[in-house]
């Protein structure tokens, strides 16, 4: 029975996802190396829950009950007794396969290791624990509280059980789950980046200004924001991460990424973190 579960990393995603499995009634340990990070993500979580409480979405009596369900460390000891890990640091594999054999050691036997990746494979993080079958991705969505859909990943070695008891946390979250097989960029990111990626490259062509490009598929397509827009609230730097694992991945010309991404990239506008995307925020 999964009641306890671990959080690494306190960024825009990991403080989404201690937020919605502290607000369905898990105990959750929230762990990054920086106290600022943890800081900042303990604000953001009680900004967010007074938004749903203000909104009627949640009782109010649930904003604090919701918060003291949420313990935060430094210590990656902190995380041995959980039931059930989410791993959602910066987008980098070397990273990642780091924190993966540590917690492998740390975390006591028997419990699930998932990954909120959006495109290293989950194989390859399975193969570097003692635990492969327990190994599984669970990627969701930003931001976490309002997105519907958990993206779940299964690796070469992921088990039936690991699957199945993944199913029933997203089906506990009042999320749906899409299920994908462990190839670049599953279901979501196969598609989606492709398309902000080509909208870069129609405002490097000179195609149309970001605004008019933003406008076209905001209100000819039906979606909430603009590709330009999106990609800004994602994060530049993780925009390119995910276009290079395609492009890596694929081997494929037309997953390579728009020479004016990688730039912006350079240059540190990161988007809406950063205060300068393809907009000023
Ligand atoms: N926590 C809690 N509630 C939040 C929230 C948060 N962080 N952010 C927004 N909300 C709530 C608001 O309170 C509001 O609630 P009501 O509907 O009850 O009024 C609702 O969400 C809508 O928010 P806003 O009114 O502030 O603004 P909006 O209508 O412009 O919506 C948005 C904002 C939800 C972000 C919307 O623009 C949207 O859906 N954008 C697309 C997001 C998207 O595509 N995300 C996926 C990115 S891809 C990804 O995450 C995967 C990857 O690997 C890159």
């Amino acid at each position: 029975m999964i009641t306890t579960v671990g959080v690494l990393g306190a960024g825009q995603m990991g403080n989404g996802i201690a937020h919605v499995f502290a607000q369905y009634g898990y105990k959750v340990v929230l762990f990054d190396i920086a106290q600022v990070q943890l800081d900042k993500a303990l604000k953001t979580i009680g900004q967010n829950l007074d938004r749903q409480a203000k909104k009627g979405a949640i009782p109010e009596t649930l904003v604090e009950e919701t918060l003291g369900r949420i313990t935060a460390t430094q210590d990656m000891t902190g995380l041995a007794d959980v039931d059930f890990a989410v791993e959602a640091v910066t987008e980098n594999e070397p990273l990642k396969l780091d924190i993966f054999r540590k917690l492998d050691r740390i975390i006591k036997e028997g419990a699930i290791l998932a990954s909120n990746t959006s495109s290293i494979p989950i194989t390859k993080i399975a193969s570097v624990t003692g635990r492969p079958d327990r190994v599984i991705g669970m990627h969701f969505m930003n931001p976490v509280p309002v997105m519907k859909l958990v993206e779940v990943i299964r690796g070469h070695t992921t088990s039936d059980d690991t699957f199945a008891r993944t199913g029933v946390l997203v089906a506990k979250l009042e999320k749906e789950m899409a299920v994908s097989q462990d190839y670049p960029g599953f279901i979501v990111n196969r598609v989606l980046i492709p398309m902000i990626n080509e909208a870069i490259f129609a405002l490097y062509e000179g195609i149309a200004s970001a605004e008019d490009i933003d406008k076209g598929m905001k209100l000819g397509t039906n979606q909430p924001m603009g590709p330009l827009a999106l990609a800004d609230f994602i994060g530049l730097d993780t925009v390119l991460a995910i276009a290079n694992v395609l492009y890596d991945g694929f081997k494929d010309q037309k997953y390579r990424p728009c020479p004016l991404l990688v730039k912006m990239v350079n240059a540190g506008d990161s988007g809406r973190k950063s205060g300068r995307g393809f907009y000023t925020y």
